[in-house]
Formats: C-alpha cells, sequence, structure tokens
C-alpha cells in the first residue's frame, strides 16, 4: 500500500495569509477538507467546483489517475516536465543536492515538485508540506518584495554576488536554461533577488516577476512589489525565433477586434528576447481565484483526462451546466465562440483547455482575458486546426462546420454571420502585418500567411 502524503492549501484571497484546509492524497484518491473558521468566512472555494458553499464540511474527494495526478487545479503548480521549464530545473537541483543522487522519475518526485513551487503562482492558492512551512513562506515573500523596491534584480544580484562578471546571474541562468549555454549560475543568488519561484504552466520557459511599464530596459523586481506591475514574463525559446513577436500582434488584433487583453511590453537584451505580459490574476496585490477549463471540466467529470476528451460542439452545453452552479457572466459562451473564430483566422491552433480559464469564485466568474494567442500554426508540428477535436466529417469543408458551430454556443444564424463578418473584418490586416515581422523566420511567415488565407476562404465561401 502507498504511504497517505499530506499539504495543506494557504490563500491571501481575503488579502491577507489564511489556512484553507488540508489535502491528503492516499493511494487512487486525492481529498481536501476546509477548515471549520475558512468555511466560516465564505470565501473563494480552491476551485470552483470544490468551493465550500457546494461541499460544506464534507471532505472535497477526486480519483488520481497517471495522467491527472493530484486535484484538476493543482496540475499547474506542478513544473512542466518540458527541457525549458525554468521551476523544474529549479527544484530539481534542489532535490538533487537535498538527496544527493539523481530524483526518481514518477509520482513522489512529482509531489516534491508540487509542494517546492506550489505557491506564489497564478491564482489564488498556495500549497505547502504544512503550515510552518506556510507561515515562513509569508513572511519571507512580503520581506523579498519589500526589499524589491526601489532596486532592480540587476543591480540587487550585483551587490550581493561576489562575482567581478558584468553579467548578471539571471541573465546566466536563462541562458544557460533558455539558450543552452554552458554557464554555470548560483541559483540561490536569483532567488535572494527575485524571490521564490513559483510553478507557472505552458510550455514556454518563463518567470513570475514585476515591471515598471514604460522601462525600455529589462529589470525584474520580485512578483508583488511596490509601485511595480505584476507580469508573466515569457523568454523566447531559440527554436521558436520570432514567437513572441507574433504573439504580441496577435494580442494587439484581439485588442483592436474589442476583446479585453492585458497590456504588454517587449524587451530584448544580450540575444534573449522576452514578452511581459501584465497579470490578470490579481487585483490591488490581492490574488483572484483563476482556474482553466481544463481544470473545471476535469473537476466536474471524472472520466474526462485529456483535452481530446471533448469535442469543440460538446463546448457551448459545458458552458450551460456551469452556469446552473455558478453564476456565471451572460454571453460567455458566445465570448468563446468569437475567440474561436480568432483562433481560426490568426492561424492558432493551440487553443486548448488550458488556454482558455475563468476568473473569479462561485458567485461572480467570467472568461480571462485573451493570453496566450500565439499562431502556433507557423511551425509545422504545432499546424493543427484546432487543439480541441472537432469532427467535420457531416460538413462540407471546416469553415462550414466553424460556421455550425456557432449553434452549439445558442446563437442564431443572424448572430454567427454577424461574428463571422466581424472577425473576418478585425483580421483583414493581419497577413500583411505578418509579413512585416521581420525576426519571424520567412519560412514560418510564408506558412502561417497561407493557412490564414485558405482558412479565410473557407470561410467566405460559406457564408455567401
Ligand atoms: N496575463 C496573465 N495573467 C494571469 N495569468 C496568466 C497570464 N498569462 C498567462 N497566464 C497563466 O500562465 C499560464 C501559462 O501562460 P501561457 O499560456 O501564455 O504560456 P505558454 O507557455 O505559451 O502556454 P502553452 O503551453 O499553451 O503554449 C496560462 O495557462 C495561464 O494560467
Ligand atoms: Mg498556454
Amino acid at each position: 500500500m502507498a504511504r497517505n502524503r499530506h499539504a495543506v492549501i494557504w490563500t491571501q484571497c481575503g488579502g491577507t495569509p489564511e489556512k484553507m484546509g488540508d489535502l491528503v492524497l492516499s493511494g487512487e484518491m486525492i481529498s481536501f477538507t476546509y477548515t471549520k473558521e475558512y468555511l466560516a468566512a465564505g470565501r473563494h472555494g480552491f476551485c470552483l467546483l470544490g468551493d465550500g458553499a457546494i461541499w460544506g464540511s464534507d471532505t472535497v474527494t477526486y480519483p488520481v489517475s497517471e495522467r491527472i495526478p493530484v486535484f484538476p487545479r493543482l496540475l499547474t503548480l506542478i513544473p512542466g516536465n518540458n527541457l525549458h521549464n525554468l521551476q523544474r530545473r529549479h527544484y530539481l537541483d534542489i532535490l538533487r543536492a537535498r538527496l544527493g543522487r539523481e530524483p526518481p522519475p514518477g509520482p513522489e518526485t512529482e509531489w516534491q515538485l508540487l509542494v517546492m513551487g506550489g505557491h506564489g503562482g497564478i491564482g489564488h492558492i498556495d500549497l505547502f508540506a504544512d503550515d510552518i512551512a506556510a507561515e515562513a513562506w509569508y513572511r519571507s515573500a512580503s520581506r523579498s518584495s519589500r526589499n524589491g523596491q526601489g532596486q532592480t534584480a540587476t543591480e540587487s544580484l550585483s551587490t550581493q554576488s561576489q562575482s567581478t562578471q558584468s553579467r548578471s546571474q539571471l541573465w546566466r541562468m536563462l541562458k544557460r536554461h533558455v539558450l543552452n549555454e554552458n554557464l554555470d549560475f548560483d541559483p540561490q543568488v536569483i532567488e535572494a533577488a527575485l524571490g521564490p519561484t513559483p510553478s507557472v504552466g505552458g510550455m514556454i520557459p518563463k518567470l513570475l516577476v514585476s515591471v515598471t511599464p514604460g522601462d525600455l530596459q529589462p529589470n525584474f523586481y520580485p512578483p508583488g512589489t511596490p509601485d511595480k506591475t505584476d507580469v508573466v514574463l515569457k523568454v523566447e525559446p531559440p527554436e521558436y525565433t520570432g514567437l513572441l513577436d507574433l504573439e504580441a500582434l496577435c494580442l494587439d488584433m484581439h485588442r483592436e477586434a474589442g476583446f479585453e487583453v492585458p497590456a504588454c511590453h517587449h524587451y530584448q537584451a544580450d540575444g534573449l528576447y522576452f514578452l511581459a505580459v501584465e497579470r490578470f490574476d490579481r487585483a490591488e496585490g490581492v490574488p483572484i481565484p483563476m482556474e482553466s477549463m481544463f481544470s473545471v471540466i476535469a473537476t466536474g467529470d471524472h472520466h474526462f483526462r485529456e483535452t481530446g476528451d471533448i469535442l469543440l460542439d460538446e463546448l457551448g452545453a459545458v458552458f450551460d451546466r456551469l452556469a446552473e452552479v455558478v453564476r456565471l457572466a451572460e454571453e460567455t459562451g458566445e465570448q468563446v465562440y468569437r475567440r474561436l473564430l480568432m483562433a481560426l483566422l490568426t492561424g492558432n491552433g493551440d487553443l486548448h483547455l488550458d488556454n482558455m480559464a475563468l476568473l473569479g469564485g462561485l458567485n461572480d466568474c467570467r472568461l480571462t482575458p485573451v493570453y496566450d494567442p500565439a499562431p502556433m500554426r507557423a511551425w509545422p508540428r504545432h499546424n493543427l486546426v484546432s487543439a480541441i477535436p472537432f469532427d467535420p466529417s457531416g460538413y462540407k469543408d471546416h469553415g462550414a462546420f466553424f460556421i455550425a458551430l456557432g449553434r452549439s454556443f445558442g446563437l442564431s444564424k443572424d448572430r454567427i454571420r454577424q461574428h463571422i463578418d466581424d472577425t473576418l473584418a478585425a483580421t483583414e490586416s493581419y497577413t500583411e502585418r505578418v509579413m512585416q515581422l521581420k525576426r519571424v523566420p520567412l519560412l514560418q511567415r510564408r506558412q502561417l500567411v497561407t493557412i490564414v488565407e485558405t482558412e479565410r476562404q473557407l470561410l467566405e465561401k460559406q457564408r455567401r
């Protein structure tokens, strides 16, 4: 029999750190029990469908599997298992030093990574080994953001490091982990300057830091530094040259088309390219619950294990069912349909269920602003029409499918037509703007333009 594993979840969603409850992973089941005090305070649950207003003092349970080995909401707190994931590399280094050997691949190491990196990330929940670790972390996190005030990470690194080399340790870490350059760095110096390194989901290397908007230099501070702006800082990996330029263009296209889009800032320094996207999971420093559609669906349906377990035309019904339990902003399904059309006409085949999320709790829930609209179809290995599968076999072509898809979101023929026309108009200048992005390899630009032109023709043909 496997041993039980224990952890605790805390939150600052009420403005100050407080314990939410206890987590136990035992064999095939993970369970979470709220403290009486937290339930009495009536604050947000650890996930939408695990809210205390639904479960009361009952223990929330979920049958784990190899694919989803913890509550779905906790998955993004485990650093992603890919080559450039900065957090996984950082925590594996610490684990390796602690164990004196390579951490064995498998559930025990994943659990250790969750406990080490599961706090201070996106959204409102912080996971720790125990309450003492939680209290110590909140004390040190508030110290590190105070220390960050008035001092850039680069400055604080150069004062703390004994090194005479002019390049900062942070740059060395990024060059080593993202560009695969053979450079040494001291992870403790980075942690001292930028604070703890929480896990963030997704494939592109990234850090949670704060910046000064308008600053032309890439100066990074710990998250939560007063008078700075918290951002998700994406670092472009060399195998996707130009990706962050394309992502910034697509953020602009969505903004111009009337979508809510976070502001973003571009930096370039010393061979590294950054896109800093302002975070929307904080309001005046207080965390707001944020949960991906993947997590919401998997929590509600225990047979659901991966994005491929749902079809595009089943998504509308998911929002209808959700609205029976959650006070969901009106027209959420319609907004999703509009985002799917924008994705189709910008060559973003990567609008999967982790790239769609809800913001807020049971009583005030809405789609997040647009994030990660990168047109991944520019790279042949990501050239999928849609990461969420669909079956166009009953239709003339997939253009006809995407038009009919509007019906599954409860939209009338006229409304669908309006959205198609609006999206075609909003993306009219797109291919021209793609071609102007000189950092993107010509091959990728051409491929993307051909794909997008084909999609436009399919929609235009069907709507005649
Ligand atoms: N502006 C933001 N505010 C808050 N959270 C964000 C923001 N942008 C991204 N996130 C969160 O960070 C995660 C990773 O970001 P993003 O999806 O942009 O990265 P990615 O590496 O490009 O992902 P993918 O693997 O889908 O390509 C998102 O799934 C989301 O949870
Ligand atoms: Mg993503």
